[in-house]
């Protein structure tokens, strides 16, 4: 049996010799368009703001894109957007980032824990429908790594009880639900292009809506509470500012023009290692789903099975790590972090304490076991490892092989 390289056996990967590939990817194209901007002298929301906006929206197929300076300021602007507020209660994951819940608590309403599919890490509709209460006015489907969620079932929701669709699609850019765009699919969708991101300029955000409201009231929000027409002193609504930059913008459109050879690219990269680890004992892939006509792939995820492997899923992170593939083990539950606990820390979020909201928010009693599972059991592989050659695919199969047998 070959050592492993954690006992001095020789790695798969030898990353001094074979590095996997680096991000951000950029070149020429982000340097010209940046020297543009600088030149020009015109650095504030204008012209390149407005083009990638327009780019970026027709991306995803949805009418309309306003931009701003983060995925968790996105996520606020399409809150205000769509009206949620004081009293409101408004569904989302238990296995998330937590700015999909922060922004629900900054729009004073009450984010509540649903739990997931284990097999997707993705939002489970039947659980989100346990969840609803007569204060239910939004859910938050999030396409976690880049796999549409069930968004048949959450139109569905969202029809029958009359429920706004906000989309959480900060790792989903390109990806398709029955060949429509994420984002475009429920009320409106929000992007994240900070750095670690498939698309990045550092920092910056965006929301794509086919409503017309949506879009000019989330413009207005983002502008101070201006309006498109209207005098620069004149003041609509308590928005804030949370504008795109020139800058930002010409990085955008550069690597926007890459996105979809990259898509492309991640997919068949992915494909080689569902083929090469779906057998593997002890290892789960994410099933397809016809449904999912394209998909982003921020994370290549699968699941290690702690029983059949007789080592820990930590254990197991740090061998592959060890053989020269970079993993990691993703989310935990998110209730579980100590803002759900220590209101009396954290500023006294009004929506949780305030006694004028009817009640004070609970969360020591929140368990969602497929969340639990999930947080226990998930192995991510970053986007740019999947940007490798499709033969070097190889190498992630191969460690996980030389693991397994050495067990
Ligand atoms: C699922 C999800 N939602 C929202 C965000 C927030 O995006 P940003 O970091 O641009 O604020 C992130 C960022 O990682 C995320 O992963």
């Amino acid at each position: 049996m070959e050592a492993l390289a954690i006992n001095g056996g020789k790695p798969v990967r030898d990353l001094s010799q074979k590095p996997w590939p680096s991000w951000p990817v950029f070149g020429e194209e982000e340097r010209r368009n940046l020297l543009e901007v600088f030149e020009s002298g015109k650095w504030f929301f204008g012209e390149k703001v407005k083009e990638f906006e327009e780019r970026f929206a027709a991306f995803q197929q949805a009418k309309y894109g306003v931009s701003c300076n983060s995925g968790t300021t996105a996520l606020e602007m399409a809150l205000y957007a769509c009206r949620i507020g004081a009293g409101d209660e408004v569904i989302i994951p238990a296995y998330t980032f937590m700015a999909t819940a922060s922004a629900v608590v900054r729009a004073n309403a009450v984010p509540v824990f649903a739990d997931i599919d284990l097999e997707t890490c993705n939002l489970d509709p039947g659980e989100a429908e346990r969840k609803l209460s007569e204060r239910t006015r939004a859910i938050i489907p999030v396409h976690i790594a880049g796999l549409p969620a069930d968004m048949d079932g959450f139109r569905d929701l969202a029809q029958k009880y009359n429920l706004k669709i906000i989309e959480d699609a900060c790792h989903s850019w390109g990806s398709r639900w029955r060949g429509k765009g994420t984002g475009a699919l429920g009320d409106c969708g929000v992007f994240s292009f900070q750095m670690s991101k498939n698309i990045t300029s550092g920092e910056g955000g965006l929301l794509v809506t086919d409503k017309e409201e949506i879009a000019e009231t989330a413009r207005s929000f983002s502008n101070c509470g201006r309006e498109e027409t209207a005098q620069w002193y004149q003041h609509f609504r308590f928005g804030t500012n949370i504008r795109m930059t020139e800058f930002q913008a010409a990085i955008l459109l550069a690597q926007l023009s890459r996105l979809e050879e990259q898509t492309r690219h991640r997919e068949a990269t992915a494909r080689v290692l569902d083929e090469g680890l779906r057998n593997i004992p002890g290892i789960k892939t994410v099933p397809r789903d016809g449904r999912v006509t394209r998909r982003a792939y921020h994370l290549y995820v699968f699941r290690f099975i702690e029983e059949d492997w007789k080592i820990s899923r930590d254990r197991f992170l740090e061998l592959l790590k060890a053989e020269g593939i970079p993993a990691s083990a993703g989310y935990s539950p998110l209730y579980r972090n100590l803002a759900f606990h220590r209101f009396t820390d954290n500023g006294f979020p009004c929506a949780l304490t305030c006694p004028r909201s009817g009640r004070k928010a609970q969360y020591e009693n929140v368990f969602c076991p497929a969340a639990e599972k999930a947080s226990q059991q998930t192995v991510w592989l970053p986007h740019w490892l999947l940007l490798a050659p499709e033969e070097e695919m190889e190498d992630v199969v191969c460690a996980v092989k030389k693991i397994r047998a050495a067990f």
